[in-house]
């Protein structure tokens, strides 16, 4: 290791060198590393991507069993995030997550997770045979969004379920709200439960001292990181970081290797090395330009009469005690347009595409790649939007989702029998799918719980407005259990 710093990348250049023997190809992929190629792709994207398309070939290393370039890549990227080690993902935060839960908590035992986790924390739940035991976050009723879990609502979970194993934490969630995770590990790790950190919106924070404070170095114990969600790595790359001695890591790597591809794509993996090379050449200068440019995003957009931002007022309430200022979130309240009506607007008028929709905000991410002219052409749609006002008026339906009483774990819920029936008629039936608006993918009704009349008022508003909602088909009806 000592021989290598964070500019090399043992792995790109692996495959590279293979790539250029020029072997005789008569392994997968099928396109005979590039030879074949359907048209229509190779017009779009060239040949190179298929010439580097490998998997599993002599001297470049094996992600399930790493001891060679790979193993020396992932060790690169944990001393460039902090971390003691890291395990490359290629299914994105979705596995990491999965495996997070299912490495630390077995058939049958508890884990307390909040309730705004993403739904691959259900899957990996379900999956996994384990009990959950739902711990609700702070609510900021102007902006209708979860944020973060305060330390006495964890020392009380704990104190009623001291069995449970492990805690699974959102922090950021998909605003950039960083909870007090110094305060909520320290509690966890007191009670002896393991402390599991869905970061999927934080990869970047290891590179400025600005943004928020990651929890790798608040000495959580597993973290999960969407490379593909901030830094410039290809979709589906994701990191899972592991940290101190609570963690099995035979069991961890077994579930690894049974959720991950036995093809992991070298892509992939190439992208997410040399994003950390970038970070570690350049991080800082990238990410002060990014929140240079929110900055001046927001500083425009207040120019527009009764604009409303998300910003840093949050910090030191509802449980969140940083905030990541490239997070750039519009309030539509004032507007008289829901979230969803401003995505589409956005969309179909102006072709601006952002990062989501809610009931009554919008969010846009910026990152070093994003321009002035990016901003100066949102904030004329905006201003247009601000001029021409809609007819929604939010503030008659906002609601607060609560926790429905759960009748099966998400794991009998799945084995049971269902019929479909109207969405509009299901208050009282259970469950048989996650109820979820995506994005963000976040459950109002987990798999066995009952779904209540508060919950389809919501949920039939936001689906007026434009929302995608998970678990609900086209037709407005749901899967109810039967058995
Ligand atoms: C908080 C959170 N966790 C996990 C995921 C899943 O991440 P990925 O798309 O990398 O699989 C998402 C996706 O949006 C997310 O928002």
């Amino acid at each position: 290791m000592t021989k290598y710093s964070h500019l090399d990348t043992p792995f790109i250049d692996a495959v590279k060198a293979y790539v250029d023997k020029n072997r005789t190809a008569f392994h997968m992929p099928g396109h005979a590393r590039s030879r074949l190629i359907p048209e229509q792709i190779e017009a779009l994207l060239g040949k190179n991507v298929f010439r580097y398309d490998l998997t599993e070939v002599e001297g470049v290393d094996y992600l399930h069993k790493a001891e060679g370039v790979l193993k020396v890549s992932q060790e690169l990227t944990a001393a460039a995030f902090g971390s003691e080690q890291v395990f490359y993902l290629v299914n994105g935060s979705t596995v990491g997550v999965m495996s997070m839960i299912m490495s630390s908590v077995k058939p049958g035992e508890k884990l307390i997770i909040q309730r705004n986790s993403h739904r691959c924390a259900i899957a990996g739940i379900t999956l996994g045979n384990i009990i959950p035991v739902w711990i609700q976050p702070e609510m900021i009723p102007e902006y209708q969004i979860l944020a973060g879990v305060l330390p006495e609502t964890l020392q009380k979970t704990i104190d009623e379920n001291p069995d449970a194993k492990a805690v699974l934490l959102t922090s950021p969630n998909y605003y950039g709200m960083a909870q007090n995770m110094m305060e909520l590990i320290r509690i966890a790790h007191e009670n002896d439960i393991i402390v599991l950190v869905d970061e999927a919106h934080g990869a970047h924070f290891p590179f400025h001292p600005d943004l928020p404070t990651s929890s790798i170095d608040r000495g959580a114990d597993m973290i999960t990181q969407s490379t593909h969600k901030s830094l410039p790595a290809l979709t589906q790359t994701a990191l899972l970081h592991v940290n101190g001695n609570r963690i099995d890591y035979d069991r961890l790597t077994a579930v690894l290797s049974m959720l991950q591809s036995s093809s992991p794509n070298y892509l992939l993996m190439m992208s997410i090395e040399a994003s950390r090379k970038m970070m570690s050449q350049y991080g800082m200068d990238l990410w002060t330009k990014a929140m240079d440019t929110a900055s001046y995003a927001r500083e425009e957009l207040m120019k527009i009469p009764e604009m409303q931002l998300i910003d840093e007022s949050v910090i030191g309430k509802y449980g969140i005690v940083e905030w990541d200022s490239t997070k750039l979130s519009v309030l539509t309240n004032s507007m008289k347009y829901s979230g969803f009506e401003v995505e589409h607007l956005l969309n179909q008028q102006f072709n601006i595409e952002i990062e989501l929709a809610a009931l009554n905000n919008i969010l846009c991410f910026i990152t070093g790649g994003s321009t002035k002219e990016d901003v100066d052409h949102f904030v004329k749609a905006t201003r247009w939007l601000s001029e021409n006002k809609g007819k929604t008026n939010l503030k008659e339906f906002i609601r607060i989702p609560q926790i429905p009483f759960q009748v099966y774990t998400p794991a009998e819920a799945f084995s049971e029998n269902y019929d479909q029936i109207p969405f509009k008629n299901a208050d009282g039936q259970i469950s048989k799918r996650i109820i979820a608006p995506y994005p963000p993918g976040i459950p109002y009704v987990c798999p066995g719980e009952i779904i209540t009349q508060n919950a389809i008022e919501m949920l039939t508003q936001m689906k007026m407005d434009g929302a995608v909602v998970q678990g609900i088909d086209e037709n407005e009806m749901v899967e109810v259990i039967t058995s």
